[in-house]
């Protein structure tokens, strides 16, 4: 299968880890060989409620025996997605109250960028340098790491950056933007959470100047850092809100949400101002909603910053320099990329799932399931403390 696996599927690196996936369950992941491993990534923050949730296996299992696909978005009345779409706005502030469904993270920042645009009538774009909201062309180009970007050029023009948590930079925006974008947590930079009430600031500023703002929840959202949406803990509620990953509780997802005075600019001029064909389908929107009824009705949210502390109580020794991040979405630092990727690989063989950030080398991934058990913790922290233990005395 690997044979196979490097010949016949498109690669994205020259070493990709490999897993011969035979089943997952709860917070583990079994290869071919049933080897278990503890899940400290959650499929990159993306399985909030660990694999094969009985809830969300029921929801898709009950929706696949009623109808899959049966028009393309927004003309029928399918009933996973309207009750995904209400229960988001009920647990959002009432400016954030309708949501248009997509397929992925990316696209769901796409829309949320053609929306900005056709609300102010303005092109130019601000976003945060470091950032990362995806790989289609319009998410790229308000990507701000220019290594990973400068081979698709050219992208969309009248892009810049400012520095994230840099109040400085907050003159940059002014009555010629369209649009901020930022993640509420910056990712891929380094799991960076805004300091000093700036994304408060940044929400001011956009108003003042008559832009949007936008906060990308990609990563952050769906309860990750022990409020539904990250932003909840930062004094700020965006224009538009873009979620996806941990939406979806293993489905691929995006969603991005507006007022409805904003959302119902696409309907016209041009009309089908954004449209796709299988957005909101209603088996993914089926998984969104259970996942999102179990983060809601759950002590899970809550546990999240108790896990957090947990983390934080075993993942200590010389060689973590720092745990940046907030609940279960936390980074650990080591001194270079060379002892974080001995972690990494060494962690794999002995049995714990970790990974790397996009544009931090030194940053060790933790990201697990919202469902993992305080024991799975202790025991997947312990197993990263005998690596380093062993790298120290090398
Ligand atoms: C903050 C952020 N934005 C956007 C994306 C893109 O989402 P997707 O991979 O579903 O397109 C990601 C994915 O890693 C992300 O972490």
């Amino acid at each position: 299968m690997k044979k196979d696996f490097i010949t016949y599927q498109a690669q994205t690196s020259p070493h990709p880890l490999a897993m011969e996936v035979s089943h997952a369950e709860g917070s583990y992941i079994y290869d071919s060989n049933n080897k278990a491993f503890l899940d400290f990534v959650a499929g990159v923050s993306a399985c909030t409620l660990g694999h094969k949730h009985p809830k969300v296996n029921t929801a898709i299992k009950e929706q696949v025996d009623s109808y899959l696909h049966v028009m393309v978005y927004g003309e029928y009345i399918q009933k996973p997605a309207v009750e995904l779409a209400k229960l988001l706005a009920s647990h959002l502030p009432d400016s954030l109250e309708k949501t248009y469904l997509v397929n992925s993270g990316t696209e769901a920042i796409e829309g949320a960028l053609k929306l900005a645009k056709r609300a102010t009538g303005r092109s130019e774009m601000i976003a945060a340098k470091n950032a990362y909201h995806g790989n289609t062309m319009g998410s790229m180009s308000v990507m701000g790491y220019e290594e990973r970007k400068q081979a698709f050029r050219p992208l969309l023009p009248n892009v810049s950056f400012i520095q994230f948590n840099d109040e400085k930079d907050l003159e940059k925006i002014t009555n010629k933007t369209a649009c901020v974008i930022l993640e509420t947590i910056q990712g891929g930079a380094g799991f960076i959470e805004p300091t000093n009430n700036y994304l408060n600031k940044v929400q001011k500023r956009c108003k003042e100047v008559g832009a949007i703002f936008i906060l990308d929840e990609i990563q952050p959202g769906v309860g990750r850092t022990g409020k539904l949406f990250g932003f909840q803990n930062y004094n700020c509620v965006p224009d538009i809100l873009v979620t996806g990953k941990g939406l979806g509780g293993g489905m691929p997802i995006g969603a991005f949400t507006a007022s409805s005075k904003l959302m119902d600019l696409l309907q016209d001029n041009p009309k089908l101002g954004h449209i796709t064909t299988f957005g909101g389908h209603p088996v993914i929107a089926a998984a969104a909603l259970a996942t999102l009824k179990e983060v809601t009705e759950s002590y899970l949210m809550a546990q999240t910053l108790e896990k957090e502390a947990l983390v934080r109580k075993h993942l200590v020794h010389p060689l973590i320099t720092e745990i940046r991040g907030k609940g279960l979405m936390l980074a650990a630092m080591t001194p270079s990329a060379e002892i974080t990727n001995e972690v990494v690989l060494q962690a794999k063989d002995a049995g714990l799932i970790l990974f790397w950030l996009l544009f931090e080398p030194k940053a060790i991934r933790i990201t697990p399931p919202l469902t993992i058990s305080n024991e799975e913790i202790i025991k997947g922290c312990e197993i990263i403390i005998n690596i380093l233990d062993g790298i120290k005395t090398n």
